[in-house]
């Protein structure tokens, strides 16, 4: 049924748990699922409860594959803040992927074009992704697409936007070490997966969301083209959805789904 759904709850944390447990029901129907793995801190939440599903036996998710959506350009994949690493730490290692089953951008590929036609290539022979996991950007962004990208992107390099330099900064040492470039699934990629989650939490993201939610679609909020998605889903806290107009609504609704369409 075609929809897109926005979740409003009380905290963080529950952002995470929810989203999880959304993870967790594909993955249960389809144990070799294929997952599409944002990095940042949105999902985080996601990955360290799915990681405490593993351990308690409740998720079995060693036939997961999974398919990250961006990659920095010019860092070595074992840079501890590669997303290839990133990747390793918070869901390779912890929820027991085969690392032979993750999939990553080559950021450090010698012929660029090749390595993105490489990379569509690989999801195809996948076949497609069943559920991407996404954050947003405060300026919209979601994989690295920045403002005005283009609908029917496909992987490419990107020149980050100086606001995304700033945001990722804390991850570096030294804000001169954060990448001018990567490498991201575009937003034609991103808009074959059969299903979106995108999560957000916290006061930076609400004008990020309520335009993406909210606004007109248009490519200066790459986000918004959720809005054209037939199964998107929108995870969020109270302060990500403070921009909102419709919280009520939302919240409302909610609160009446009938028991058999909750996850
Ligand atoms: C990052 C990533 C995106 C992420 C976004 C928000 O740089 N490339 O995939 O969703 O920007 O990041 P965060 O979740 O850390 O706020």
């Amino acid at each position: 049924m075609p929809a897109m759904e926005i979740i409003i709850l009380p905290t963080p944390a529950e952002v995470g748990r929810l989203a999880a447990r959304k993870i967790a029901q594909v993955v249960t129907r389809r144990p070799e699922a294929v997952v599409g793995l944002a990095t940042g801190s949105s999902p985080m939440a996601i990955y360290a409860e799915l990681a405490a599903q593993v351990r308690s036996g409740t998720l079995d998710a060693r036939r997961v594959r999974g398919v990250a959506l961006d990659e920095y350009v010019g860092i070595p994949a074992e840079h501890p803040e590669s997303y290839r690493s990133v990747i390793t730490r918070q869901v390779t290692e912890p929820l027991g992927l085969d690392p032979g089953n993750v999939f990553v951008p080559d950021g450090r590929a010698t012929d660029i074009p090749a390595a993105c036609a490489a990379y569509e290539a690989a999801i195809r022979g996948l076949g497609g992704v069943d559920i991407q996991i996404l954050g947003i950007g405060a300026n919209g962004h979601i994989g690295f697409n920045e403002p005005t990208s283009s609908f029917a992107s496909r992987t490419r390099i990107k020149t980050l936007a100086p606001q995304t330099r700033a945001d990722n900064a804390r991850f570096f040492a030294d804000p001169d070490e954060v990448p001018t470039h990567c490498l991201t699934q575009g937003l034609g990629t991103i808009m074959d997966a059969h299903e979106l989650l995108l999560v957000a939490q916290g006061e930076a993201k609400a004008a990020a969301i309520a335009a993406a939610v909210e606004g007109p679609v248009t490519s200066i909020c790459p986000g918004s083209i959720l809005q054209f998605h037939p199964e998107a889903t929108v995870v969020i806290d109270e302060t990500a959805a403070a921009d909102l107009q419709l919280v009520d609504y939302y919240k409302h609704t909610y609160a009446n789904k009938p028991d058999w369409q909750r996850f």
